[in-house]
């Protein structure tokens, strides 16, 4: 098969090096691709929002399947442009169609949709520039802290966690003033959830699902979760307290009906759930969905995902997904995100990158690289995760820390308590 993968972070080198693995895979693509998704395949320079340069691509070079790694292309309908094209119509596209996006395009839609399904997540309510009012009574409802999403995708910077009832009025005012433009223009509130978060994945035709590895990522970028969010500083997978019995719950209570809710609605998705959980008191809830892979949760579940991926995609396409089990390995796997220094706020690219070559026993995947004069240098804030697997959380991230050292460029940093909370 000749695959074509979007995407051009660390997850989609994750996913390049897993797709690359298959018998299955003849050719893969990677559009647009970073320096490390092009040793997995052949990168091609098209955006992944760029519809129809990459149908004509796809028709001209005869591509049997199309995996869509980020949230974007998803949410602008790329799923339904390509079944609606005569050219591309019968190219499978694993990622939902733009009605299922919505999952991820719009909290309001989400919210509603657990309420729908019964689907345990934190009380809420929904507003917009007609309704402050209501929305300032709401949050008198609420305890400390307030939790104010944005409805709209705000590049994963939409959701905001205030201390006091004075800053949550005025950020929910700032907020339908257009903080983040279009996407606040409905904001989202909602009772703060306390508890431990945990990334919980599926790959579904519509109609069966299986569930991959779990993980747990690390938000912030200042050890022990201080700091600015960041997209994520490093992963662990399994995670101790989703457990057998745990599980059970999340497939029961969350994983079931969100499924047989989009089926019921005749919401067409056939791609990965994300299920963004935390565990309040030994029950989980939904915080959020997204309709992609996370990342860097990627980067450590693909290294647990020991089944051919190519071979559950196929499921996927043709609503046999029943009969593609899941194999995980037992290994654990982390993974360490080396950022620029500054991160997430001004930060410099261009530094050149030594000592990839030396890594020994990890894998390191690329988040934000290119290749410059045939160097490899920074082109990004979170740069290059570095990947392991050990009997034990404690075995793998001994054996990140220490490639880590290996890898320099200016004013790199990471996080060296990754796993230290669990
Ligand atoms: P989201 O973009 O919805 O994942 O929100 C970003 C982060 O905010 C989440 O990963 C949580 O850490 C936090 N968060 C969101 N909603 C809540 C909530 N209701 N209670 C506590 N924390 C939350
Ligand atoms: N790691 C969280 C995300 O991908 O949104």
């Amino acid at each position: 098969m000749n695959i074509l993968l979007l995407g051009s972070g660390g997850r989609e080198h994750a996913l390049a090096w897993k797709i690359a693995q298959s018998s299955k895979c003849d050719r893969l693509f990677i559009a647009p691709g970073n320096a490390g998704t092009a040793q997995c395949g052949e990168n091609v320079a098209i955006g992944v929002n760029e519809f129809d340069r990459l149908k004509d691509f796809a028709a001209s070079q005869h591509i049997d399947m199309v995996v869509v790694g980020p949230e974007d292309p998803l949410v602008g309908g790329i799923y339904d442009a390509f079944k609606t094209d005569a050219r591309t119509a019968s190219i499978p596209v694993i990622g939902p169609s733009k009605e299922g996006a919505r999952l991820e395009g719009s909290k309001d839609f989400a919210k509603a949709f657990m309420l729908r399904h019964h689907i345990p997540t934190a009380r809420y309510a929904t507003f917009d520039g007609t309704t402050i009012d209501q929305g300032l009574r709401f949050l008198e409802t609420l305890q400390p802290p307030y939790v104010l999403k944005a409805d709209g995708l705000a590049a994963g910077k939409g959701v905001l966690i205030v201390p006091t009832l004075d800053e949550a009025r005025h950020e929910l005012r700032e907020m339908l003033g257009g903080m983040f433009g279009n996407a606040s223009a409905k904001v989202v509130i909602e009772e703060f959830l306390s508890g431990i978060e945990c990334s919980v994945f599926v790959l579904t035709d519509g109609r069966h699902y299986q569930i991959l590895p779990e993980a747990k990522d690390y938000k912030r970028i200042g050890e022990h979760d201080t700091g600015l969010n960041t997209g994520g500083m490093g992963s662990v997978s399994p995670v101790p307290f989703a457990d057998k019995a745990w599980m059970q719950k999340v497939e029961e209570r969350i994983i079931r009906p969100t499924v047989s809710g989009l089926a019921e609605e005749g919401i067409d998705y056939k791609g990965f759930i994300f299920f963004g959980l935390i565990n309040v008191k030994g029950e989980p809830m939904v915080i959020e969905y997204n309709c992609r892979m996370g990342d860097p949760e990627t980067e450590t579940v693909m290294l647990r995902l020991k089944s051919d991926i190519v071979d559950l995609f196929e499921g996927v396409a043709n609503g046999q997904l029943d009969r593609h089990p899941v194999e995980t390995d037992p290994r654990a796997a982390v993974c360490v995100m080396l950022v620029s220094g500054g991160y997430p706020q001004q930060y410099v690219k261009g530094y050149p990158i030594t000592g990839l070559d030396q890594v020994e026993g990890s894998i390191v995947f690329h988040s934000g690289t290119a290749t410059k004069d045939g160097q490899t240098v920074t082109n990004g804030g979170r740069v290059i995760a570095v990947s392991s697997y050990g009997k034990d959380k404690a075995e793998a991230l001994q054996k990140s820390f220490q490639e880590a050292q290996k890898i320099q460029f200016k004013d790199k940093y990471f996080r060296k308590d990754i796993g230290a909370d669990l």
